[in-house]
């Protein structure tokens, strides 16, 4: 990895589809792009928990259980406006738009800088 900050055009607009991702290595460090509602998000591809390849693994709305008045579970629902990643390890999620795990915020993904402009995608290394 540079000593000082460099910014890289590893990607077209068009390669990271709505709810898609792409995994790109640039040197000997491996990035995942994201995108949700428009707008890109890049991590490094390294879980904290064990270190898995957490940006390879399933793209998920978020699940939540449904309570009613007296907290009983009326069944299970995706969450349309909360995207997961889900580490192929070991499960654990994160929020694709902050790298947090929702359950221990200590789990949090390596956010990367990234902009996208005419049409392709720069990450900060
Ligand atoms: S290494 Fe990712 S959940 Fe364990």
């Amino acid at each position: 990895m540079p000593d000082t900050a460099t910014v890289f055009n590893i990607a077209a607009s068009e390669e990271v589809a709505e709810q898609g991702r792409l995994v790109v290595d640039i040197g000997s460090v491996s990035v995942g792009v994201f995108r949700f509602k428009g707008q890109v998000y890049a991590y490094r591809n390294i879980c904290p928990h064990q270190g898995g390849p957490a940006c390879q693994g399933r793209i998920i709305n978020r699940v939540r259980e449904n309570l009613n008045e007296q907290k009983m579970s009326q069944g299970l629902s995706f969450d349309k406006d909360v995207m997961h990643i889900v580490c192929p390890w070991h499960g654990l999620e994160f929020d694709v738009t902050n790298g947090i795990h929702p359950g221990d915020s200590a789990y949090k993904l390596r956010a990367l800088e990234v902009v996208e402009t005419d049409g392709r995608i720069h990450v900060t290394l």
